[in-house]
């Protein structure tokens, strides 16, 4: 099982669009996913509500149990957990940090965002977890802003994932309607970005994770 950490201290930058976008994409290739929502505004848990059907499965809980909600995942078969957590509050995000194998911080593409990234930055670094900036909302035809973002993030040690979010409409609209953009538009570009998105994230997984237990 293969734990990921989305975490950013800047409110809205995309931690739950991309919890859920990377939980089913990880369910349509055969896997099986979990979204543990640590955000006591419970955003993923909403949406998980006003979906039709079983998958992923979505669970809230406070971040004192999150040790007890990852065993029973790993014992319910899951190969992916995406631990979505709440803006503002350190004690969560290192908590969820220090439970992960890997760390993604999405990022919006100000020069606020930028700066604000250094103290999610030292939560990874405090947890000894291998970490990357997912640069989301992006305007279209962005290029100079991601050769600015990458040398910005590169000051905390961090890496820039090399796909890149941009602001979409279907994003929103997806998740209002408890789906993602996979489903939603299943051939629109937000739906080929998060299929890139989520096979870089495969590509750096250990090869052993997740096992494919659908597929076995
Ligand atoms: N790539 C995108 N294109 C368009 N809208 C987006 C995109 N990513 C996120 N949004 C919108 O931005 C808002 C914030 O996104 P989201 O809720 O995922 O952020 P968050 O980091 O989880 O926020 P919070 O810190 O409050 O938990 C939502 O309305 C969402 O639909
Ligand atoms: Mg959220």
């Amino acid at each position: 099982m293969f734990v990921v950490a989305i975490l950013s201290q800047k409110g809205g930058t995309g931690k739950t669009t991309l919890s859920l976008h990377l939980a089913v994409a990880a369910e349509r290739a055969g896997h099986v996913a979990a979204v543990i929502d640590l955000d006591p505004q419970a955003s993923a848990a909403g949406w998980k509500d006003s979906r039709p059907g079983e998958t992923p499965v979505v669970v809230s809980i406070p971040a004192s149990r999150l040790p007890q909600a990852l065993d029973l995942a790993r014992g319910a078969g899951a190969d992916l957990v995406l631990l979505d957590t709440a803006p503002h509050s350190s004690e969560v995000a290192l908590a969820a940090a220090e439970a992960a194998d890997m760390v993604l911080i999405p990022c919006r593409a100000g020069i606020l965002d930028l700066r604000a990234i250094g103290a999610t930055a030292r939560l990874a670094k405090i947890a000894g977890k291998p970490a990357h900036v997912v640069l989301n909302a992006m305007p279209p035809r962005a290029t100079n802003i991601i050769a600015d973002a990458r040398e910005a993030v590169g000051v905390h040690g961090l890496e820039v994932a090399p796909i890149t979010i941009q602001q979409r409409a279907a994003y929103a609209h997806a998740l209002t309607a408890g789906q993602t953009a996979q489903e939603y538009e299943p051939d629109g570009r937000a739906a080929e970005e998060m299929a890139q998105l989520y096979a870089w994230l495969r590509s750096i997984m250990p090869a052993e994770a997740p096992t494919n237990h659908r597929a076995a």
